[in-house]
């Protein structure tokens, strides 16, 4: 059983993908955390974020257990990571592992982008999370107590902006996607709604 879950920036899927993961007993895996690793790698290393043959070579030989959450969760990282996820061999270089964690029994759950579009495109349930720049921009100041409102949603518009328009595997629904916004769900009734769907089909 693999689900897929897809989504813009601080739309909930991570907490939703991880929520729902722990109530089935599957894997969750978190796709962004990847680029997250790869952009902060370009970032310490003082690389230009667009070097593609640079960051595909940090990509292909990237060891996830040297990276901390909170240090992949900072501030600026999340801009790397959505610059090098733009380029073609970087992605090429993360589908491998993205699909191997995807087989593990009794099953998976995966979320970021293209999940349901391009790494599991025979999913066997697809959802499509998003919600409002107000309450997403709300919720990633939350994390942030610090910092800036405006800049936390100029830069939630600006990655919207550059994962839907690039030109590989950009940010948009799989045609057989269930929609859930959540703009006015607590992550609890979120949750619930995805629960609803899969127990009808
Ligand atoms: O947590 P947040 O939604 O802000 O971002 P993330 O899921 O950690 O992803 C960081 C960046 O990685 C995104 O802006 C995307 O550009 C990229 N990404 C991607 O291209 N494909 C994925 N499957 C996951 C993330």
């Amino acid at each position: 059983m693999i689900i897929a879950i897809d989504g813009p920036s601080a739309s909930g899927k991570g907490t939703l993908g991880r929520a729902l993961a722990h109530k089935l007993g599957y894997h969750y895996l978190d796709t962004g955390a990847l680029y997250r690793m790869v952009g902060l790698s370009v970032q310490r290393r003082g690389l230009d974020p667009t070097d593609q043959e640079s960051a595909a070579a940090i990509a292909a030989s990237l060891d996830p257990s040297s990276f901390q959450d909170s240090e992949l969760r900072g501030e600026g990282v999340g801009s790397y990571a959505s610059k090098i996820a733009a380029l073609p061999k970087v992605r090429a270089a993360l589908l491998k592992l993205q699909r191997d964690f995807a087989q593990k029994k009794p099953g998976t759950v995966l979320d970021g982008r293209d999940i349901g579009t391009v790494v599991c495109p025979d999913a066997d349930f697809k959802f499509f999370v998003t919600a409002s720049v107000e309450a997403r921009a709300g919720r990633r100041l939350r994390e942030h107590p610090t910092s800036d409102l405006a800049a936390i949603t100029a830069d939630i518009k600006a990655r919207d902006e550059r994962d839907s328009n690039r030109a590989v595997a950009p940010l948009k629904p799989a045609e057989d996607s269930i929609l859930i916004d959540n703009s006015e769900l607590t992550p609890d009734e979120a949750l619930q709604a995805v629960l609803g769907a899969i127990e009808l089909y």
